[in-house]
This record gives C-alpha cells, structure tokens and sequence, in this order.
C-alpha cells in the first residue's frame, strides 16, 4: 500500500506484517500487481485499478481490499464478490472536508478569489471602482444539489448558511426531515434543476450512469449566469464540453476539484479566468486524512480477525 498516516499504519502494524510503497507517486501498474502478491489484505487509493488483474496477481488468500476513499470507482466490486473479497470504503470522515471544499469553490469562483489574487500577483495596476471585478452574491440564489447523499446534504446545509435556497435531483426523494432541515429543499428533475440553479454541485458517485451525466446538452439547460462545481468525480461532467461552454459564455463560471484524465487538466481550461482549479483536495485535511486511514485500517483488521468489516461496500 501507499503511506497513510501513522496513527492508522500503527493499526495495521500491530495485526500484521505490512508492505509500505517507498514511491511518494501513484504504484505504476507492475508495481501495484507486485504488491498485491501474496497479500491478505490491501489498502488502496483512488487511483489504484482493482480488477481481474489485481485479483488474479494477490491470489485466493486475499480476504479485504480497503479503499481509502468514499469513492469506489477504481474498484471493480462485482469482480471481488465473485472471488469473495470484501471491498470496504470510507464513508462519514471526510463528508465535512469535502462539503467545506465544495463551498470553498463556490465562493472562490462566484467572488473571483483566485483572479483577483492573481491579478496583485502580475503586479497589474487597481483601483477601487464601483465597477471593478463584479461578482455576484450567493444571498438569495438557488443551489441545485445533484445527489443528495451525505456530502450533497452537507453542503447544501452549508449553503443555506449563505441564504441560499436549495433544490436537489437524485433516484429517491430524501425524507421530508431533511428537506425541511434545507428550508424546503425542492425535488426535481435533473434538467429542471439545471435550468432553474444559480450553482449546480456535483455529488455523485461515478458509475456507468452517472459518466457524462453532464454532457453539452445538459450544460445548454443552465442559465448562462450559472456556476458549476465539481468535487465528485471528474468522469460525470464531460470535460470538454464543460471548457467549450466556458469559453462560449453558456455558463458564467465553474469551481473543479476533479478532472476526466486525473492528473491531466483539459488545456483550455487552463486559458479561462472563470474557472477555479483544484487538484483533487477534497478531503484533503490532516484530520480527515487520518480519519480514513483509520478507517481503512481498522476495516482491515476486522476482516483478518474475522469480525465484520466496519464500513462495507460489499461482503465479499
Ligand atoms: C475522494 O475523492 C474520495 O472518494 O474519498
């Protein structure tokens, strides 16, 4: 595995003899199957490929495979139940991180946090003006939430710590609980979510039905004063359509934590000023971080000690 941080490889220590990559660097494919040879149990990151290939190398003694993540995409689940390995994720810890970011984007993109900051930087010349370097206000405007699962619901509450009002698209209605938790958040179909939101933000899981979900006739629905932000996964916005309707003026802006081709940004992206880049922070916090570490590990050591593992995606 990947160094986690040293609270949770203690865990894993005191079960087991662990192997640590020396790489500070995403395991090259070879080096990822090497690893799993022989293992009982593996921890992965997001982009480590779990397949046919990955199982066949460790071999039939493997029993967990912890992805140090929420997001299983890497992962091919059906694979493992069919070999009778437990997949477990880390759901929970970082739904905080991750909804903070997600807001964190929104601001930055909606009030032009990093232009302005670039623009002191290139030494430009400014002054104060009534006119100068407008944004708008979150205050008042609608926040459409794709998925309103853990992360899409925290940061909806986050949202309507703004004044924001809060409309959501997802298979099930959520309960009226929450619902009336977001101020009466409204149910609604994707395309007139993305036709009535002021911000659309992306929360959900990668899956052959959610690739492209937000192809160029579904960025057409947006009012051209609308952001996008994308802290879920880079495969669910078509990327290139996302950069072509940028660049059109089709939507004001976009605030991206996630990218098609991880770590490959599309270029034209990097040319537009109404668009915030961020390379994959999500949960990117010393406690989130060590909170799925945790997690992982202690998922590992439950299943090698013949316990339930904590947060399954499947049992293997
Ligand atoms: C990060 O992207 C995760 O899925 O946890």
């Amino acid at each position: 595995m990947r160094r986690i941080p040293d609270p949770a490889l203690e865990l894993l220590r005191e079960q087991a003899d662990v192997w640590v990559s020396p790489h500070e660097r995403p395991l090259h494919e070879d080096e990822l199957l090497d690893a799993a040879r022989g293992a009982d149990a593996a921890l992965t990151l997001l982009h480590d490929r779990v397949d046919a290939a990955f199982f066949d190398a460790a071999g039939e003694q493997l029993r967990v495979v912890a992805n140090v993540a929420v997001g299983y995409d890497n992962i091919d689940v059906e694979e493992a139940a069919r070999r009778g390995v437990v997949i477990t994720n880390t759901p929970g810890v970082l739904t905080d991180a991750t909804a903070d970011l997600a807001m964190a984007l929104m601001l930055a993109v909606i009030r032009r946090v990093p232009e302005g900051d670039r623009l002191i930087r290139a030494g430009r010349k400014w002054d104060w003006d009534m006119f100068f370097m407008l944004g708008a206000s979150l205050q008042g405007k609608t926040l459409g939430v794709v998925g309103l699962g853990k992360i899409g619901a925290a940061t909806a509450r986050r949202a309507r710590g703004f004044g924001m009002e809060i409309a959501y698209t997802q298979r099930n209605r959520a309960d009226a609980a929450l619902e009336g938790e977001l101020g009466g958040a409204r149910y609604m179909e994707l395309d007139e979510l993305l036709a009535q939101s002021d911000v659309v933000t992306l929360h959900v899981p990668l899956t052959p039905q959610t690739r492209h979900l937000i192809s160029a006739e579904k960025l057409a629905l947006m009012r051209d004063t609308a952001y996008l932000v994308n802290t879920a996964r880079g495969p669910v916005v078509d990327e290139a359509a996302l950069a072509h309707a940028l660049s059109e003026g089709q939507i004001a802006g976009a605030g991206l934590d996630v990218f098609e081709n991880e770590p490959e940004v599309h270029p034209d992206l990097l040319e537009l000023d109404n668009v915030v880049l961020l390379p994959h922070l999500g949960s990117a916090t010393i406690e989130t971080r060590t909170a799925m570490g945790e997690l992982a590990a202690r998922n590992v050591v439950s299943v090698l000690t013949g316990k339930p593992p904590i947060t399954p995606v499947n049992l293997g």
